[in-house]
């Protein structure tokens, strides 16, 4: 049996991959990889390399979580290096816990490599430290992505609405209105300034500034 990598992909571009996850790459004999992570870095993989791609948009799930952890587990038992490759960082809303729990239940050896997550990399791109000396000294990264028909939301929206300086949603586009709402519900002033930034690394980035 060998081993299985978490890694972190970092947040597009290839530049932004961590060395100890290209020389992982450059050893694996499986590649499994993700809808946000840039092909040229899937490329660091020997010609030999099997890839295979499980991409998940929030509507189209290529293959379903329980399909990914369980193919991890039989790639490692057949012997093999395998890589699985993250957008941004395996352990920040990546799943990577649930994959990793699945490898240490089957008794397969990982090991995570970080990659540098969105959450800081995105407002970077875009000009906006997340915490600045005499603004702001807390820093929060919440899910945009619950259902807002759920019956009891996970998240504590009064207190993150009140607790925290700066706030960095991912995946928050298609419930931004709920979010506002939420937040400003919660005691937000509606006068808190607010970025929605996408394709980050990309051609297309693009930010759009406001209010809440
Ligand atoms: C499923 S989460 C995975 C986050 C990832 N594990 C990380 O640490 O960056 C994907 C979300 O991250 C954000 N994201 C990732 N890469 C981005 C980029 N290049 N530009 C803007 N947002 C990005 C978006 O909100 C996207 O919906």
């Amino acid at each position: 049996m060998k081993k299985v990598y978490l890694v972190g992909a970092g947040p597009g571009d290839p530049g932004l991959l961590t060395i100890k996850g290209m020389e992982c790459l450059r050893k694996a004999d499986v590649v499994v990889y993700d809808r946000l992570v840039h092909p040229s870095i899937v490329g660091h993989a020997r010609p030999d390399a099997e890839t295979i791609y499980v991409g998940k948009a929030s509507s189209d799930h290529t293959m379903r979580q329980e399909d990914i952890n369980r193919l991890l587990v039989e790639k490692a038992l057949q012997g093999k290096t395998v890589v699985r490759l993250k957008g941004g960082d395996p352990f920040i809303f990546g799943r990577g816990g649930e994959e990793a729990e699945e490898l240490a239940t089957e008794g397969v050896e990982f090991e995570i490599v970080p990659g540098i997550s969105s959450a800081v990399a995105v407002p970077a791109y875009a000009g906006i430290p997340v915490t600045h000396r005499g603004l702001c000294s807390t820093l929060g990264i919440v899910t945009g992505h619950e259902d807002p028909s759920k019956t009891s939301s996970s998240i504590k929206w009064d207190k993150v609405a009140t607790g925290i300086d700066t706030i960095v949603f991912l995946m928050g586009v298609e419930n931004l209105p709920n979010i506002v709402s939420e937040l400003v519900a919660n005691g937000r002033n509606s006068s808190t300034p607010i970025a929605v930034i996408r394709w980050v690394t990309r051609p297309e980035q693009e930010t759009i500034t406001g209010t809440l």
